[in-house]
């Protein structure tokens, strides 16, 4: 098979792909966006370097598989090849792309903002589907924006590329109708919110500290706020401002122990994911499985962290805990005020964003459950 043909076959395998998206993808070749050199990351398998002169069926292989793509690591500073450091560009999973684009799902001649242009494979779907001339692209990464600007010319389009900040949108032609974010957000800027036409539709990666990443789809209300609920999972590279990593801390711990399964915490439920994280917006944590069917959770806030571990062969859960606050005990309230909700699912949950800041809510937006006190009316 040829590039063209691997490019319609993968499509073609990719579910709920709408008929306008498919036509995209066969248009616009992902293969002339990606670079010789990158760093091929599987969602379920580990990642491995393509490099084109030297393996080029592996690099094709990897191109028209359901994989991201990383072209970009330390913001250029480390080699992309080695798959070390934290990935800053890449061009995403197709999947994931096409949930994306098929949540926006537009109308002709609609205008459309994208945030991360990455390679420019996704703003040149947009351009083959909406024309040139409606679709608008920001990237915030020089070498990046140099690169998507020579892919996107060879496919032959040419949106209309700006160099900054995203966060910031772009106030120069707005309203736009519909506003698409390829990279994650942890709080949504309300620039996006006040340069959507009402009616119109932000798709973005909510990306909470907590655990988990979740397509939001948001539509702009004629009262200055913007609306929606939560689909499916996802993970994005953050948008640059937003990022985060754990800090690094000393001082002794308090030792303590549960009865709660930390496991049952991180795996019931997106639901519960989504309760937690709207519930202490500021604690992130990270964890895995070990050896013998060990189970070890780490969380971290400002100054205090927390080290949770559990052994099948000892009924109570280790816990450790320091600084000002005790992460793990307000986890497990958290967790369990979703509990005492009757654990509701993350279709039953949305988001407000105003010009105050962003809400989650339960079932209907008067329902906010932000922070620990908020009490929804079930
Ligand atoms: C996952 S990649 C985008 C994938 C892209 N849509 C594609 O088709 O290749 C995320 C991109 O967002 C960019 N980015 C991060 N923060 C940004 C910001 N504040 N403004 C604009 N771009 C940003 C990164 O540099 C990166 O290139």
């Amino acid at each position: 098979m040829n590039a063209g043909e691997r490019g319609n076959a993968l499509s073609d395998k990719i579910a709920d792909l709408g008929d306008e998206w498919r036509a995209a993808m066969h248009a616009v070749p992902r293969h002339l966006f990606i670079p010789d050199k990158a760093w091929c990351h599987p969602d379920d398998a580990p990642g491995y370097p393509i490099d084109r002169a030297v393996d080029p069926g592996t690099w094709l292989d990897a191109v028209y598989s359901d994989a991201a793509i990383v072209t970009q690591t330390d913001d250029g500073a480390s080699d992309v090849a080695e798959g070390e450091g934290e990935y800053t560009s890449s061009c995403s999973m197709p999947s994931l792309v096409a949930a994306g684009l098929g949540a926006l799902s537009p109308f002709d001649g609609d205008e459309v903002l994208e945030i991360g242009t990455g390679t420019g494979w996704t703003a040149g779907l947009l351009a083959h589907r909406l024309g040139d001339e409606n679709v608008t692209s920001i990237e915030i990464d020089r070498a990046v924006f140099d690169a998507a600007a020579e892919n996107l010319s060879r496919s032959g389009h040419e949106p209309r590329l700006i160099l900054g900040d995203g966060a910031a949108g772009c106030s120069e032609g707005a309203p736009y109708d519909q506003v698409h974010v390829t990279c994650g957000v942890l709080e949504v800027p309300y620039a996006w919110v006040e340069q959507t036409r009402v009616g119109g539709v932000i798709v973005l990666p909510w990306m909470p500290r907590w655990e988990g990443g979740y397509l939001t789809k948001l539509t702009v209300t004629g009262d200055g706020t913007a609306v929606g609920r939560f689909h499916t999972g996802v993970a994005y590279m953050m948008l640059r401002s937003q990022r985060w990593s754990p800090p690094q801390l000393d001082g002794s711990y308090r030792d303590s122990a549960s009865y709660l399964d930390p496991r049952r915490v991180v795996r019931s439920s997106t639901g519960a994911g989504i309760a937690i994280a709207a519930t202490l917006p500021d604690v992130s944590g990270a964890y895995a499985d070990q050896d013998d069917g060990e189970f070890h959770l780490s969380l971290w806030s400002g100054d205090s962290d927390a080290q949770v571990h559990y052994s099948p062969a000892f009924k109570r859960v280790a816990v450790l805990q320091r600084g000002a606050r005790d992460l793990w005990d307000e986890l497990e309230a958290a967790y369990l005020r979703w509990v005492s909700w009757g654990g509701p699912d993350r279709a039953r949950f949305g988001m407000t964003v105003s010009p105050d800041g962003q809400h989650i809510w339960l079932d209907t937006p008067a329902n906010t459950v932000n922070g620990s006190s908020a009490e929804p009316g079930l």
